[in-house]
């Protein structure tokens, strides 16, 4: 049983602890799971934009298992990504290669409905191809996803906008090259901007681990900020961090660990 202590964050962004990583992966999937029905019973499709990285995995598993997998409506889920490493889909640094071992490849979803980015072009012919997509799928130019799941980095980059990008400052365009040098790996990268993220019914964001600690405390220790993670504030949607114990240990409210508690030596 997953026990949740829900509290408001600054700037009304909903604020889920849970105990541990795979509370946060089950936690994760079931509001997969929700969101992909009440989308699709409201207006005949679900459209969703994974994160990269390692921690979305776990609940990215379970989608593929019991009791997930029978439960979300496959045939009207549309797969897009927050962003995506500028690699073949086969290379392991594949965000698109990540989630279609953990769970793509695994569900009855129309290859027609995973719309991935394709890495294996250069980089402004990926990001424009993945423009173009979106702009087909939503219509227009503005994508309005359902639901856009992200993870945090330790230094407060979300997507792929990271500390300082110029792209933060970007007003009109959804999608955009970026180039990022995080942990000391120098890569290109395609990423949804603020604008589209913003414009999301639902952002998601996924953090766990003790080494998250000290960004999640910053990121949602004062309003405003200028993190990118402090960017992201739908003009009308709602913003839900799901967080593990450790990785809420700085948030006020929260259980400190052993030192702060006078427990152990
Ligand atoms: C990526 C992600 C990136 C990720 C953070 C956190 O392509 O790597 O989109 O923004 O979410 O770096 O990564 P972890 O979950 O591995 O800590």
């Amino acid at each position: 049983m997953t026990q949740v202590m829900a509290q408001r964050g600054d700037g009304g962004a909903e604020v889920v602890v849970v105990p541990e990583a795979a509370a946060l992966a089950r936690e994760a999937a079931e509001r997969f799971v929700q969101m992909a029905r009440e989308a699709v019973e409201a207006r005949g499709r679900f459209s969703v934009a994974l994160a990269g990285g390692s921690t979305p995995g776990g609940a990215y598993r379970l989608l593929a298992e019991a009791p997930y997998r029978t439960r979300v409506p496959w045939e009207q889920v549309h797969i897009f990504w927050g962003d995506e490493r500028l690699v073949p889909p086969d290379d392991p640094g594949s965000n698109y290669g990540l989630a279609q071992q953990a769970f793509i490849g695994l569900v009855p979803i129309p290859a027609e409905n995973v719309h991935r980015v394709r890495g294996e072009l250069k980089p402004e012919a990926a990001a424009r191809a993945y423009e173009l997509e979106l702009e087909d799928y939503f219509c227009g130019p503005l994508p309005r996803l359902d639901l856009v799941i992200l993870g945090l980095g330790s230094d407060g980059h979300t997507a792929s906008l990271f500390p300082g990008s110029p792209l933060l400052e970007e007003t009109s365009e959804t999608v955009a090259v970026a180039r990022a040098n995080y942990q000391g790996r120098p890569a290109w990268r395609v990423t949804l901007t603020l604008p589209a993220i913003n414009a999301a019914r639902h952002v998601l964001f996924l953090a766990g681990g003790a080494e998250k600690a000290g960004i999640v405390a910053a990121v949602l220790g004062e309003g405003g900020g200028s993190l990118p993670a402090q960017r992201v504030c739908p003009v009308a949607g709602q913003v839900t961090w799901l967080l593990d114990r450790a990785a809420a240990a700085g948030l006020a409210g929260e259980p400190q660990g052993p030192s702060q508690q006078g427990e152990g030596s």
